[in-house]
C-alpha cells in the first residue's frame, strides 16, 4: 500500500496531512509513505524528520503521487495533479465541496475515490476522526490570542503600585467547539467573559466555564437545535430581537469573537456596521466565520480592517493554520484514525468497507461518478 503526502497546493495552507508520529503508525499498518519535499516546513517538520520516521522524500508532486493508492492532504487536491496515482486511488482531505461542481466532476472522471473528512458523522466511534472539532478548537483558542495581541490594553485585571488596570470584557458569539475553547482561553487570560448562542444546550456549557450567558430565550430558541446538534437558521423576528439584545452589550465590550455557523448556509450576520460604530476606539473584533460570509458586516476575508472610529476587525483566513504545528499534529491523527478503519490488517492492503457508515458519510466520488447524496441532482 503506497501512501502519498503532497505539499499543500494553497499558499495560505500551512498544515500538512501527516507527521512523523502518524507515518510510523501508517508504516506499521503496512504502508510505504512518500512525502513531497518541504511539505512539513510550515509546520516545523523538516524532511529529515519524515525520513527518520520511515518516509521517502520525493522532489516533485508527480514523483510524490506516482503509483500511490492513497493520497492524504489537508485541502482538496486538483485531479490534474494526481494523474500519476494508481487507478482508483483514494484521496482523503478536507474537500470543501459545495459550489465546486467542476472540481468534483474532474476528481470523479479521474476515477478517484475521494473522502471529505468534514462529513465525518459526529458519532462516538468517529470522534477521533472529527477534523471539524480538532481544528475549530484550535481556531477558538487562536482567535482569543490574536485578539489579545491586537488589543492595546492588558486583558487581566492588574493591581499595581501605579494603579489598577481593569479586566477586558470579551464577548463570544456562537458557542460550538470554537466558541467553547474561546471562552476557556479568555477566562484563563483573566477577562470578564460573556457568550451567546441560539441553542439552549449552550447555556449550561457557558456557565460551567465561568462565563455569563446572554440570549433571547423565547419559544424559537427552545427549538433552535437540530437533531444533529447544529443550529437552525433563525427567523427574521428572532434575528431582530437578538440584534436588539446584543447591540447594547457589544457597545460595552473590548473584544468580540464571533464563531457562529449554520451548516450549508452563509454565516449569520450578528454584528452590523452600526454596532461596530458603537464600540470604543481600540476595541477588537475577530470574525472566525469570515470564510463563510462573516458574522460581522465589516469583516474582510484575509484582512485586518481599522474602522473610522478605531475598531479593529480581524478576518484571518485559515485560523487553525496559524498554529500549524499543533493543527497538523491533530489533523494527521484524525486521518490516521480513519485510515485504520480502511486498511485490512491481515493483508495490509487498502480495503475500505464501502458499506461502513463512516465511508458512506464521507465518500464523495467513486468509479467515475459523484456518489454523495448531498450532490445528487434532482
Ligand atoms: P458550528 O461550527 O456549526 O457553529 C458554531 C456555533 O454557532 C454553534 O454553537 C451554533 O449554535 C452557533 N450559532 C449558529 N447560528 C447562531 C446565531 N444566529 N447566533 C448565535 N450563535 C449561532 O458548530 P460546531 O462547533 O460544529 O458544534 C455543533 C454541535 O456539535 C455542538 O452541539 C457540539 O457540541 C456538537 N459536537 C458533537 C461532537 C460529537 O462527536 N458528538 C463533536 C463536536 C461537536
Amino acid at each position: 500500500m503506497r501512501i502519498a503526502v503532497p505539499a499543500e497546493n494553497l499558499a495560505i495552507e500551512t498544515r500538512v496531512a501527516a507527521t512523523p508520529e502518524t507515518i510510523k503508525k501508517l508504516s506499521a499498518l503496512g504502508a510505504v509513505v512518500t512525502v513531497q519535499t518541504g511539505a512539513g516546513a510550515a509546520s516545523g517538520i523538516p524532511d529529515a524528520d519524515f525520513e527518520a520516521a520511515g518516509a521517502t522524500i520525493a522532489h516533485s508532486l508527480a514523483e510524490t503521487v506516482e503509483g500511490a493508492q492513497v493520497i492524504l492532504a489537508v485541502h482538496r487536491p486538483a485531479a490534474s495533479d494526481l494523474a500519476g496515482a494508481a487507478h482508483g486511488a483514494a484521496v482523503i482531505a478536507i474537500m470543501d465541496p459545495y459550489g465546486q461542481d467542476e472540481a468534483l466532476a474532474e476528481l470523479a472522471q479521474a476515477g478517484l475515490s475521494t473522502f471529505a473528512m468534514e462529513f465525518m458523522p459526529r458519532i462516538t466511534r468517529a470522534q477521533v476522526m472529527d477534523v471539524l472539532s480538532s481544528q475549530a478548537n484550535l481556531a477558538g483558542y487562536r482567535a482569543v490570542i490574536d485578539a489579545a495581541a491586537e488589543y492595546g490594553r492588558a486583558v487581566p485585571m492588574m493591581m499595581t503600585a501605579a494603579g489598577t488596570v481593569p479586566a477586558a470584557r470579551i464577548f463570544i458569539m456562537g458557542v460550538g467547539v470554537a466558541g467553547l475553547q474561546a471562552i476557556a482561553t479568555a477566562r484563563r487570560l483573566g477577562a470578564i467573559v460573556t457568550a451567546t448562542d441560539v441553542r439552549p444546550a449552550t447555556k449550561e456549557q457557558v456557565e460551567s466555564l465561568g462565563a455569563k450567558f446572554l440570549a433571547v430565550e423565547d419559544e424559537e430558541f427552545l427549538q433552535a437545535q437540530t437533531a444533529g446538534g447544529y443550529a437552525k437558521e433563525m427567523s427574521r423576528e428572532y434575528q431582530a430581537k437578538q440584534a436588539e439584545l446584543t447591540a447594547a452589550h457589544i457597545a460595552k465590550q473590548d473584544i468580540v469573537i464571533t464563531t457562529a455557523l449554520i451548516p450549508g448556509r452563509p454565516a449569520p450576520r450578528l454584528i452590523s456596521a452600526d454596532m461596530v460604530r458603537s464600540m470604543r476606539p481600540g476595541s477588537v473584533i475577530v470574525d472566525l466565520a469570515v470564510e463563510r460570509g462573516g458574522n460581522c458586516e465589516l469583516a474582510v476575508p484575509g484582512q485586518s480592517v481599522v474602522t473610522d472610529n478605531g475598531v479593529k476587525i480581524v478576518g484571518h483566513l485559515n485560523t487553525p493554520g496559524r498554529l500549524a504545528a499543533t493543527a497538523s499534529s491533530l489533523y494527521a491523527r484524525n486521518l490516521l484514525a480513519f485510515m485504520e478503519t480502511l486498511v485490512n490488517k491481515e493483508t495490509k492492503s487498502f480495503a475500505p468497507n464501502w458499506d461502513d457508515e463512516l465511508v458512506k458519510a464521507t465518500l464523495l466520488t467513486r468509479n467515475g461518478a459523484v456518489v454523495h447524496p448531498n450532490f445528487q441532482k434532482g
